[in-house]
């Protein structure tokens, strides 16, 4: 029905030669020349009926998430949609082909951030936009920016932090390197998307200065700094208003106050009113299907949405159509560098690894030692999350592999016993996973405790490794006791090796391959050394060998508060699945079809409270519980040191520039990120303890080398948001900036008076 309407639609008026064929300086004519059906056609997304299962298509590209329908009779090419932030994902067959189209798997949105290298990230974005480019899509369905508010969110690994300055630039980076190619890019969810469960109707309620502080931040920076081809809005609704239908949002601040020049998209399925969607200035509804293309051409045709305001949908696009590389007839490769890919891939990776904890020098181990391999995820490891964030890459690396191509001996019977082991578990898995790639849990190897091999390993093996996995995504958010918790038997595994080896004086390095944060309190001490190597991609046990072994010197940073305890989080009470005495039995589509919303009745799923308000992350830790945080916001060691010193701040045109020289005080070369923070004075507006106005990462220095960075704070970046006067202030008094290693570090400050 659907292909039938579309086919009436883009064949309804025989070709002539007069008709208008698309360029970029007659699209009025175009539109003039449109007949209702087509401009419908355009707002429509592809048919949804191709989908097998949501963000799937095979119209344009196998396995892309979409399309916005071409109309051949003017010229209107179709144009190609396709995920996601850690890698282009399409299918990596195609009907008819015998080759294979993989896409290199880069680490996840939370490891970019962990590197805090801008122009890293751009670079990481270069690579991934030109296999988008290459495989014959248009616009990559990213990057992920939403806040990191609570750590059980399940797609908290796409997204950067919850800093919205570090998310904001760390976005724009992503963008600008993605564009560079000439395709085009979707920063998403806009806006206040911070937990899965019942993510279609789920109602974030919060006050304006925490909107705009915090969650509409973010989206800001990167906007104001990358200008996306195009914004997915979110599929939650904003105290009471669906995103995709908020004129406020959409046209008013995002257009109105930012200067936003793109076209904005629903995410797939989501909006309820469609009119409306079109009339808040949301252009494009996400995929197409039979009901949406008669609801909106019923609209078009009773009045109820004005043509003037379908037109301006349709200039929007067409102005989005118009730069593409399908308009401009590119012709793809097929064959993007993708070896040249997985090194940069690899590149990022390295830096992106954040040393926690390394006691008794247990880091960096040499490669003449013998280690002892622990842990199922050792032998499989996690490249990447779920759900349409996820790759289908060539390879994974895992650490055994990536221990082995460094040369690193491993105790053989402990290797011998997990890969005997791990391919037992493999069938066992595949059984229950079937080929169900998407989103839901999917089984992994149930971890093991060996003792005896242990107590042996430990006589002979000079050091014993463990990694533990969690992988997760969306559509769901993270258990506490399944996924936030360590299992009984990752304790006992971690305690066991523990024991075995501190009593021959040897050392035990935790290896964290997760999405996002674990507890950490109660393990932390049996570990001599620990590592945060989130998702790293495809290349990721070449990463944590390289590190492990001292080839690369780590020197990522915490994008988010690790906190001592779940309950301690300013979001504990305002998030699903909280320690709740019975965990909640819903679908997670509670609302998918009724109209009648949203919702106020069930708190945390039909609505969420922001109660912690601007108080995220550090922001919260550092003015009301420092003895909450495990690991601050910002925090990375390395296997040197570094001294802050000569801080300066010279008032510049809009702001001041700050400049901070850096030395590596150790013996090993190394790089290392100053931090910005401005504590601002007593005002009417309670203010955090600080905040992160500028960051800069030095190159890499040598043992003794210094070098001076400098950093830009604008003056408007101080200001708060007035609700009183719905106004961005900058209140007048004496302002501490502070350069510093984390937001609990305080090396240098210097006072700043702004009048
Ligand atoms: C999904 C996601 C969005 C993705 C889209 C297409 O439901 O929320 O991030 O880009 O659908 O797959």
């Amino acid at each position: 029905m659907f292909k039938a309407l579309i086919a009436a639609a883009l064949l309804s008026v025989t070709p002539q030669s007069d008709v208008p064929q698309l360029n970029e300086n007659n699209i009025p004519e175009v539109i003039a020349a449109m007949t209702v059906e087509e401009k419908c056609a355009l707002i429509i997304g592809g048919r949804a009926k191709d989908f097998n299962g949501i963000g799937f298509t095979n119209i344009g590209v196998e396995g892309a998430a979409g399309v916005i329908n071409g109309i051949p009779r003017l010229g209107i090419p179709t144009v190609v949609l396709a995920d996601g932030p850690a890698g282009l994902r399409i299918s990596p067959t195609r009907k008819g082909e015998t080759r294979t189209f993989y896409c290199t798997g880069y680490p996840i949105g939370s490891m970019l951030s962990s590197t805090w290298n801008l122009e890293l990230v751009e670079e990481a974005g270069k690579s991934i936009g030109n296999e988008v480019l290459e495989y014959g899509v248009d616009v990559l369905l990213a990057p992920g920016a939403n806040i990191h508010r609570n750590p059980l969110c399940g797609r908290n690994f796409e997204y950067y932090s919850e800093d919205p300055l570090l998310t904001g630039k760390v976005a724009a980076a992503m963008i600008n390197g993605i564009e560079s190619n000439g395709v085009g890019t979707s920063i998403k969810h806009f806006a206040v998307n911070s937990q899965e469960f019942n993510r279609l109707a789920n109602n974030s309620i919060l006050s304006e200065r925490t909107l705009r502080e915090i969650y509409l931040k973010n989206f800001e920076i990167a906007v104001k700094e990358s200008q996306p081809w195009t914004i997915m809005t979110s599929y939650n609704f904003i105290n009471g208003e669906h995103a995709s239908e908020s004129s406020r949002l959409l046209t008013d601040i995002l257009r109105g106050e930012w200067g936003f020049e793109g076209a904005v998209m629903t995410d797939w399925s989501g909006g309820y009113d469609d009119a409306q969607i079109v009339r808040a200035g949301n252009e494009m509804i996400q995929p197409g299907s039979d009901s949406r293309f008669k609801k909106l051409l019923a609209a078009i045709n009773d009045g109820s949405l004005s043509m003037a305001d379908v037109d301006r949908a349709i200039e929007r696009i067409l102005k989005l159509v118009v730069k593409t590389p399908k308009f401009k007839g590119y012709v793809p490769s097929q064959t993007p560098d993708l070896e040249a890919h997985a090194k940069v891939c690899k590149k990022v990776a390295d830096e992106g690894v954040v040393l926690l904890k390394n006691e008794k020098a247990a880091l960096p181990v040499s490669r003449e030692q013998e280690i002892a391999l622990f842990g199922t995820t050792s032998y499989d490891f996690i490249a990447g999350g779920t759900g349409s964030g996820d790759v289908n890459r060539p390879y994974v690396v895992d650490l055994m592999t990536g221990l082995s191509n460094l040369g690193f001996k491993l105790e053989p019977e402990v290797d011998a016993f997990y890969k005997d082991y791990m391919a037992a578990e493999a069938i066992r898995c595949k059984r229950i996973n079937g080929n169900n790639k998407w989103y839901i849990d999917r089984e992994r190897a149930i971890e093991v405790i060996p003792v005896e091999l242990i107590e042996k390993a430990a006589e002979t093996a000079d050091a014993a490794m463990i990694t533990i996995g969690r992988v997760f995504g969306e559509g769901k958010d993270r258990d506490y006791y399944h996924s936030y918790c360590l299992s009984d038997r990752e304790q006992e595994l971690i305690d066991c090796v523990s024991k075995a080896f501190r009593a021959k004086g040897k050392t035990l390095t935790v290896i964290l391959n997760v999405g996002g944060f674990v507890e950490m309190i109660s393990w932390q001490d049996k570990a001599d050394a620990v590592i945060l190597c989130w998702q790293p991609g495809q290349e990721g046990g070449n990463t944590v060998a390289s590190v492990l072994c001292g080839e690369v010197n780590p020197s990522g940073h915490l994008p988010s508060t690790m906190s001592t305890e779940y309950r301690l989080e300013p979001s504990f009470k305002n998030f699903p699945q909280a320690v709740a005495d019975k965990p909640y039995n819903y679908s997670f589509y509670r609302h998918f079809t009724d109209r009648k919303l949203p919702l106020n009745t069930v708190k945390n799923i039909d609505y969420t409270n922001y109660e912690e308000g601007i108080y995220v992350g550090y922001r919260y830790f550092t003015t009301y519980a420092p003895e909450a945080i495990a690991y601050p916001f910002g925090y990375g060691l390395s296997y040197t040191t570094f001294d802050f010193k000569d801080m300066k701040v010279a008032a510049v045109e809009g702001g001041w520039n700050v400049t901070v020289t850096v030395q590596n005080t150790g013996k090993v070369a190394g790089k290392d990120v100053v931090q910005i923070y401005v504590k601002a004075p007593k005002g009417e507006l309670d203010k955090p303890e600080r905040e992160l106005k500028a960051f800069a990462k030095t190159p890499m220095l040598a043992a003794g080398e210094s070098c001076e960075l400098t950093m830009y704070v604008s003056k408007e970046s101080l200001a708060s948001f007035n609700e009183k006067t719905n106004s961005w202030e900058v209140d007048n008094g004496k302002y501490t900036f502070v350069a510093a290693q984390d937001a609990m570090d305080n090396s240098l400050k210097v006072k700043v008076q702004v009048n």
